[in-house]
């Protein structure tokens, strides 16, 4: 059962060395302030799941920046409980291609190189999306051979930068829209449906091993969007495009995890591919009850557990890990307590029922 460590020199002596950057590169050896103590198991989820050959991750953004006990809080948590992790924002257009010759890396590195000394593996996300795009490039006015001059300087750029340190990336983001069609874009605007099929083959012209995934959402259960996919991954095999996998994000509604998830796990991974789950959270309306937490406990462990019927489905990534920090709240007004942990690092339901789950 969960319960209280008794602070950070507890953490820090289960062998998690917590190697930070920016403010925190040089850990404080103080205590947290209340209420910020984790309240999690002492054997921990990246542990349990390690011992089923298993990867257990989450999205990092705003968190890893805190500083003084609060970056301590959030960082010795995430290397201890996750053996993977996403950069939520730094490595999308915006941030990493910020001008048309400009490309600012320190923000993922940092992610990066976190990651690498507390033995973590790092997702990469995403390559080509239709958000999150510097201006510099949506208020241009280019040609088609331009766009996949751009495309194809992009990709080459970022994959190479993290050739060896990234295991897979998202290399199209969202591209289907719910009725199964490419939905216009930036990319599909300019170059057609072919941007798709220019993305994969960049990116594995930049590095030759890294895993490949196209990751959506509403792809999660059987579904005419999931069914397109399913056409174009058939599409991409039978004529040598390089694809490994597809990323279910599943970002659910309360008591909403699709009853075809395991069907639509299985006829993917059919096709020899990976199928990871990417963004999981399972969203509320909060203020949360008693009786929601139950039911996202069984919504959190329904999927992991369909999840690990499938060797394909060997990886696991939250959006997130505290309440503290969610894309949730922002985006759905009224929303909220998506995740494992609540926003003092305290297990919640979920969090227990992972660990029951995974023991
Ligand atoms: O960092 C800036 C900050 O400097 C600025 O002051 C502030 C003002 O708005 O914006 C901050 O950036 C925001 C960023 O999140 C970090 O908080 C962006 O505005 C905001 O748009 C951005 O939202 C992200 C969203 O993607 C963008 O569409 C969310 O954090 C991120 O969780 C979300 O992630 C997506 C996945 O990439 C793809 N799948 C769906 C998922 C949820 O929407």
């Amino acid at each position: 059962m969960p319960f209280g460590l008794g602070g950070l020199a507890s953490l820090l002596t289960l062998g998690i060395a917590v190697t930070g950057c920016g403010s925190d590169s040089t850990q404080s050896t103080s205590p947290p302030s209340q209420p910020s103590q984790p309240t999690v198991d002492t054997v921990s989820l990246r542990t349990l799941a390690n011992g089923k050959g298993r990867l257990i991750g989450s999205a990092v953004d705003r968190g890893f920046g805190y500083s003084g006990s609060d970056g301590v809080t959030f960082k010795t948590t995430l290397a201890r409980e996750f053996n993977m992790l996403t950069p939520e924002n730094d490595m999308k257009h915006e941030r990493i291609h910020p001008g048309r010759d400009v490309y600012r890396f320190e923000p993922a590195d940092s992610l990066v190189t976190f990651a690498d000394a507390n033995g973590m593996k790092v997702r990469g996300h995403t390559l080509i999306w239709h958000q999150q795009l510097a201006a510099w490039l949506t208020s241009g006015s280019w040609t088609t051979d331009e766009t996949m001059a751009l495309l194809v300087d992009h990709v080459t750029k970022v994959v190479s930068h993290y050739r060896g340190r990234v295991i897979e990336w998202d290399v199209v983001n969202e591209a289907l829209g719910d009725n199964g069609s490419l939905r216009p874009s930036f990319w599909f605007d300019r170059i057609g449906r072919d941007y798709v099929e220019l993305a994969f083959r960049t990116a594995r012209a930049a590095d030759s091993t890294v895993a490949l995934f196209y990751n959506d959402y509403n792809i999660e259960g059987i579904s005419p969007k999931s069914d397109s996919l399913y056409a174009l991954v058939r599409d991409f095999q039978a004529r040598g495009v390089p694809i490994s996998g597809i990323g279910l994000e599943s970002h659910f509604q309360l008591g909403a995890v699709p009853s075809t998830l395991g069907a639509n796990i299985a006829r993917f991974a059919a096709l020899g591919l990976k199928v990871h789950i990417t963004e999981l959270d399972v969203r509320m309306t909060t203020p949360a009850t008693a009786a929601q937490l139950q039911t996202q406990a069984q919504n959190y462990r329904d999927v992991v557990a369909t999840c690990l019927q499938y060797p394909a489905c060997d990886v696991v990534v939250m959006w997130g890990f505290t309440d503290k920090e969610s894309w949730v709240p922002s985006a759905f007004p009224g929303w909220g307590a998506a995740l494992i942990l609540d926003a003092t690092y305290q297990a919640k339901p979920a969090y227990t029922a992972l660990h029951d789950l995974l023991k």
